[in-house]
């Protein structure tokens, strides 16, 4: 094969490979701020089951944790896994989102992988990863907060229900999302790329 034929060859993969991710329409002017034809939409039903890389930062009085990884949301299940790198171990924790208290603290499996052998914990707690379900938006009531620019993912819609803001591109695929809490006046943000929707559940 000859180099020009081989690099035209490497050229049509990458197309194919490109077309295979789904297109999203662009948002209609009725979602535009300050557009004539604005009207607050519908909040969306979302893609509910989907895995996706994450960076996420969490910081409050005392702490601020940067950590990457690989997350699974499947309500389907039940469940959100996490894999996560920070600090000086890999760490994988699963949410059991059928396992619940009644101030909402969720059951949560956590290995972290800092020895010859793993160290395992299970408790209840205040989960940074919300099980996203694919009503939750609409039935929390959420207000529509405009169109902003995130980044790996560019022009999305902001979806609020008091604390989390929920970032929706126009497929309805969730990219990410932000919390705060006053408590310890806490401030999770996190954006996901490398999106996988399962469909058809
Ligand atoms: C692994 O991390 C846990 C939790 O921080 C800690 O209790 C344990 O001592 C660590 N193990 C090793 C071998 O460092
Ligand atoms: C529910 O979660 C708690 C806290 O992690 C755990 O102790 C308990 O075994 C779990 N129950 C079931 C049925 O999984």
């Amino acid at each position: 094969m000859s180099m020009r034929k081989l690099f035209a060859a490497t050229t049509l993969v990458v197309v194919a490979a490109a077309a295979s991710v789904p297109k999203c329409a662009a948002f209609p002017s009725s979602m535009i701020e300050y557009s004539s034809g604005f009207k607050q939409p519908k909040p969306p039903l979302v893609q509910p089951e989907f895995t996706a890389n994450f960076v996420q930062h969490k910081w409050d009085e005392t702490l601020s944790h940067i950590m990457t990884g690989y997350i699974d949301n499947s309500p389907a299940k039940g469940m959100v896994r996490v894999n996560e790198a920070y600090d000086d171990a890999p760490a994988s924790s699963v949410f059991n989102y059928a396992n619940v208290t009644g101030d909402g603290l969720v059951d949560n499996v956590m290995t972290i992988y800092n020895g010859t052998t793993p160290y395992v914990w299970q408790g209840y707690v205040n989960s940074n990863y919300p099980i996203f379900q694919q009503d939750f938006l609409a039935k929390a009531d959420a207000v529509f907060g405009g169109i902003v620019t995130r980044q790996f993912n560019g022009d999305v819609a902001s979806v609020s229900v008091i604390p989390v803001t929920v970032y929706v591109n126009s497929c309805n695929v969730i990219v990410g999302y932000d919390y705060f809490s006053p408590g310890r006046r806490t401030r999770v943000v996190t954006d996901f790329f490398n999106i996988q929707v399962q469909t058809g559940n």
